[in-house]
């Protein structure tokens, strides 16, 4: 519910209430457990320091509209030839109500030109989750705007502050890192043009003392796939304002008159009930308010690390024989299909069948993998090109690259300049017609292989409004395909996890998160991924994993498949080399997943114990209606003098009967929880999937 009472703007949601003043400067007061926001007026008087800090209120700004007074981030700033400075005033506020949902919007004007700007707040109060963003108005004479953020948030006081968040590399994505916050910024954050890989665009914070299950945690997530950041800040008034939205970095934008643009979205959240609680939230909201899918993910099996390039029709007709006989249901063909593409060095923008590798076109492989029963699936990267193709040939003008400098490439490619209206249509045209003319593909693979270099249409005024543009491009090329064809799923990819937020994942329904499929490096990984993104969007493949002389590293399968059953399972072995022995074994552990993966999919996920804090790995998910837990545990080294790992199941009901497979007698839970269960995992690379079924209310 919002309200705003004797100038306080008061959000009270299901477990936390948001406060903060109105008027011409709104100013955070409080965020977290549950009060009554409506009595905390009397804190809010004028405080300063000393002529070097005046105003210490302007720390806490909801929104800072940059006007020389506050030294910390801004949220806005622009140029424009009379004044640069604003002075933007409170006008009103109005409330919207939209599918049950509230949100409060604030209308400011600044006083030196016709620029409006709305900040919005979201509310979903079921998930103590806010939506912030900003609408910016122009009415008058074109400005630029140099700093554009989504909006900032502050932290009440407390002793320590340590922010937890993702960071990581090409094919070592989402490792969960601490920092404590000293006086100062500390930011992170993406320049490489897309999401990128080196951080994700997601945080939560804590005093230093939260854990799976306990403490008061804040949390955020900006929803964007650009070069964004994220910036916390800690003043000698201890006070910690967190700023998100898009990055500085080389970014400028002419706002026309008559225009308007919206900020990306800053998801935030409060829970008092510790990180494993943060989680959950996050997951059941992406669920049900970001996410396009409400499906249950199929079981694929993806062709790249069995043929790369050599994507052969009769290759790939054995690959999906024997992919139905193990009970996949979803076939993909990856790179390779195109083109002249026979290597990362050629072929990529032409789009037409490759002729040599299907000699009928794609039909005779899409018919015969739809007789055995399969959905069938495409990989495409439409952003990009090589320099050897047709493409780039006939329009060395459409891509990123400063005047006279030969564009610079990675992995042998270059970035289409999506923006211009030309190269959108391209990228339409060729997408509709490969998925009109094969009305049976159901499942597109969007991958984008490197970072967005050169981003420049050739030293123009408006260079550095590109990196935007990029991203607004993309989203709306990707809304129009969803939108013309409904029953195409959509995938995520970027060289692995590079393109992982809320901003794709309102048009994707799945991501693939790291090309690193060893399902060891995978814990950390997956485990990484699990903090802000639900298990359903996780795709996790078995795969061969390694060859020659790091053969000896394999784990069994069993350990392979217990770690890609933690989100959505998939195959990317090469299977036309496996024994019906082997393909036997495949088999049995797809049909166990899929009598759990609705439990995994749409369940509750609770990490039970973490790599970075024990040799024994475990991730529990409870169904929804509570009747099935299950939980894989993992062991990394065996040792004669450690005691057997015991693992601590969560989320039960204390008085309710528990059956374990396996176990002679029912338990209550809250015998499960407390006193543990015996792994029994003894090898090195040991796993367990252990299945548990409550019999007794
Ligand atoms: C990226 C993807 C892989 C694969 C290759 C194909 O690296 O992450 O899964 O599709 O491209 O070139």
């Amino acid at each position: 519910m919002i309200s705003y009472i004797d100038n306080l703007f008061v959000i009270e949601m299901k477990n936390s209430s948001y406060v903060f003043t109105g008027g011409d400067v709104p100013t955070a007061l409080y965020w977290g457990e549950k009060l009554h926001g409506e009595e905390l007026g009397y804190l809010s008087k004028k405080r300063g320091h000393s002529s070097f800090d005046p105003d210490l209120d302007r720390n806490r700004e909801e929104y800072g509209f940059w006007d020389s007074y506050s030294v910390l981030e801004s949220c806005l700033k622009i140029n424009y030839e009379k004044n640069r400075q604003l002075d933007m005033r409170f006008e009103d506020y109005f409330i919207r109500t939209e599918g049950g949902k509230e949100s409060l919007i604030l209308r400011f004007q600044n006083q030196y030109s016709s620029l409006k700007a709305e900040i919005v707040y979201e509310v979903y109060p079921e998930f103590d989750i806010i939506g912030r963003s900003m609408r910016l108005i122009n009415d008058g004479e074109d400005v630029v705007i140099e700093n554009l953020k989504s909006g900032s948030v502050s932290i009440p006081p407390q002793k320590h502050y340590r922010v937890r968040y993702l960071s990581g590399k090409w094919a070592g994505e989402s490792h969960r890192n601490d920092q404590y916050l000293e006086n100062g910024a500390f930011t992170i954050q993406s320049r490489t043009g897309n999401t990128g890989p080196h951080f994700n665009p997601a945080f939560a914070l804590d005093n230093g003392t939260a854990s799976e299950q306990s403490g008061n945690v804040w949390f955020g997530l900006l929803g964007y796939s650009g070069n964004w950041q994220i910036t916390f800040e800690k003043t000698t008034f201890e006070n910690v304002k967190i700023t998100a939205g898009i990055s500085n970095y080389d970014f400028s934008y002419t706002l026309y008159k008559n225009e308007e643009i919206c900020t990306p979205i800053m998801y935030v959240g409060f829970t008092a009930c510790g990180y494993g609680s943060m989680s959950r939230i996050l997951h059941a909201f992406e669920n049900k308010y970001i996410l396009p899918r409400r499906k249950m993910g199929r079981v694929l099996y993806n062709s790249w690390e069995a043929t790369g390039f050599d994507v052969r029709v009769e290759s790939q007709k054995e690959l999906a024989k024997r992919a139905a006989k193990i009970g996949v249901e979803l076939f993909v063909i990856d790179d390779g299909w195109f083109g002249q593409r026979h290597s990362d060095r050629a072929g990529l923008g032409d789009w037409y069948v490759n002729k040599e590798k299907f000699p009928n076109g794609l039909v005779e492989l899409i018919t015969y993998v739809k007789s055995l029963g399969l959905d069938f699936g495409i990989w495409v990267e439409p952003e990009s090109v090589n320099p050897d193709s047709d493409l780039y040939r006939a329009h060395p003008d459409w891509v990123y690259r400063f005047n006279d400098r030969e564009p610079m490439q990675a992995r042998n490619q270059y970035t289409l300049n999506i923006s211009k209206p030309e190269v959108k249509q391209f990228i339409l045209d060729f997408m509709e017609k490969l998925l009109s003319e094969n009305p049976d593909i159901s499942f597109v693979k969007w991958d984008m292989n490197k970072t967005l270099l050169d981003v420049s249409a050739g030293n123009t005024a408006t260079d550095k409004e590109l990196w935007h543009r990029h991203v607004i491009a993309l989203y709306e090329i990707w809304e129009t395909l969803r939108r013309h064809f409904p029953n195409v799923e959509f995938e995520t990819c970027s060289g692995g996890g590079s393109r992982v937020d809320l901003g794709i994942l309102r048009f994707a329904d799945q991501c693939w998160p790291s090309d690193n499929t060893n399902a060891y490096s995978r814990l950390s990984i997956q485990e990484g991924f699990s903090y802000f993104y639900a298990p359903r969007i996780m795709t996790a493949w078995v795969t061969d994993a390694s060859t020659g002389e790091e053969r000896k590293y394999e784990r069994p399968y069993s350990y392979r498949f217990h770690s890609a059953m933690m989100g959505m399972l998939g195959i990317g072995a090469n299977i036309s080399r496996f024994s019906e022995k082997t393909l036997m074994e495949f088999a049995k552990y797809i049909a166990q997943y899929k009598e759990i993966r609705k439990t995994i999919q749409y369940g509750m996920q609770y990490r039970l114990s973490s790599l970075l804090e024990s040799p024994l790995h475990a991730v529990e998910y409870i169904s929804e209606d509570g009747e099935e837990i299950i939980i894989f545990a993992f062991h990394q080294g065996f040792c004669y003098d450690a005691p057997e790992p015991r693992l601590y199941p969560q989320g039960l009901c204390s008085e309710s009967l528990y059956q374990v497979e396996g176990m002679e007698k029912p338990l209550h839970g809250s015998t499960l929880m407390k006193a543990g269960l015996e792994t029994s995992l003894y090898g090195d690379f040991d796993s367990k999937l252990i299945r548990i079924r409550r019999i007794q209310n």
